[in-house]
């Protein structure tokens, strides 16, 4: 291996919110925690990014950043060579990351008390940029068949609110790891062209896709809805580059990107921060072979942490990944209550989570475990749950 995701780093006090943010996030304050809530990574970025902003260092003048067009090709090239869809990098707006274009999307295309629809449980920060922009939530719980999720289209048609304007998808689904099949992307098109429906696909985790699944852009599988389809992408995840906060807006309905432009600009937006965009452009022109490196070391994590987790507490199961490095574990198994789960694994492992209920119906008697660390943190975790759990076995 040409790169060592092994090797531990110590992320403590370098304003890492996943490990320096502990105490008022998961309410953890003890000095040997383990980060595994927030969506980030422990391992170091590809060293191309290195040497790019080694080299803008070097340079010591960061005033503004002027013309996106290199940053805009590299992302289209990208999408085109891992997922065969190429986007024309006109189509493109950047954003300081996915969740800030989610809000920007809701000021641009609904209207306080509209309702967005989500598929719970689904991402927490759905939830909260619909909340601070004073719109509703509409959850459709999933349907959990055989291990799966899968989103109920006959449930939303039979609850479709009256003032319904936006979904949110997540695709590849965070925290229930689905890659979305063909059918299943294709059955949601349909049905947002039937309901005059904006649909935004948020494909931030495309990336991190595991043997066996392929990720298909929303764009390529129903390209007759392109007029009201917006996708969202960011290198940010995949390399391990949150802190960098950029992430593009792709549609191709001139309409819908003039107004989501007007909205950028209103909010003074379209400066751009100089260090991500180098950051994010260096790795999506030059991290491929890091990134295929990844990938298998992400999916053994899976494999050994939901075998792992089953032997440490028995009753528990981590639904199976196809992507995402985000295990979603359900407790329900183990016959306790919520509230002495998340007191074992808060107080008595030390390990910092993501509580289910964050993530809307469905995640009631879940938590979600970051496995984008080292193995070392891995084994350590399930060691320390393994005794926190110990009268079960
Ligand atoms: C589905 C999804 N969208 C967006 C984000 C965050 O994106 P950003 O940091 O670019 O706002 C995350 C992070 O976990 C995510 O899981």
């Amino acid at each position: 291996m040409k790169f060592d995701f092994d090797r531990v780093i110590d992320r403590r006090n370098t304003h890492s919110a996943k490990w320096d943010r502990m105490g008022a996030a998961c309410n953890l304050d003890a000095p040997d925690a383990i980060a595994m809530w927030v969506a980030d990574m422990d391992f170091a970025a590809p060293p191309a990014v290195r040497e790019a902003l080694m080299a803008e260092v070097e340079r010591s003048t960061h005033g503004y950043y002027a013309s996106n067009k290199g940053w805009r090709e590299a992302q289209c090239d990208w999408l085109d060579r891992r997922h065969g869809w190429r986007p024309d990098p006109e189509w493109l707006s950047t954003t300081p990351g996915i969740v800030s274009a989610l809000g920007l999307i809701l000021q641009a295309f609904s209207e306080p008390d509209d309702e967005i629809i989500v598929f719970s449980p689904a991402y927490h920060a759905f939830r909260l940029i619909i909340e601070a922009n004073s719109r509703r939530i509409h959850n459709v719980p999933m349907i959990e068949e055989q291990g799966r999720y899968r989103m109920d289209i006959e449930r939303l048609s039979a609850t479709m609110p009256k003032r319904g304007k936006i979904v949110f998808f997540c695709s590849p689904h965070n925290p229930g790891g689905r890659v979305w099949e063909r059918e299943e992307i294709r059955a949601l098109a349909d049905f947002c062209a039937a309901n005059d429906l904006l649909l935004v696909s948020d494909e931030i985790h495309c990336d991190l896709v595991y043997g066996g699944a392929k990720h298909l852009p929303t764009a390529s599988v129903a390209p007759d809805i392109m007029d009201r389809l917006i996708t969202c992408v960011s290198a940010t995840k995949t390399f391990n580059l949150a802190g960098g906060h950029v992430g593009a807006t792709i549609t191709s309905n001139p309409d819908l990107k003039k107004k989501l432009d007007a909205r950028i600009n209103a909010s003074a937006l379209s400066s751009y921060n100089l260090f991500g965009m180098i950051a994010t452009e260096a790795a999506l022109r030059h991290g491929d072979e890091w990134l295929d490196q990844l990938l298998p070391y992400l999916e053994a994590n899976r494999d050994h942490f939901a075998n792992g987790i089953a032997k440490a507490v028995p009753g528990a199961r981590a639904m199976h990944l196809e992507a995402t490095y985000l295990a979603w574990v359900d407790f329900a198994g183990t016959g306790l209550e919520r509230a002495d789960v998340m007191d074992r694994i808060t107080n008595k492992a030390r390990v910092g989570v993501s509580p289910g209920p964050q993530f809307g119906p469905g995640g009631e008697n879940h938590v979600r475990f970051n496995l984008a660390t080292q193995r070392y943190w891995i084994d350590e975790a399930l060691a320390r749950l393994s005794e926190a759990f110990s009268d079960l076995g």
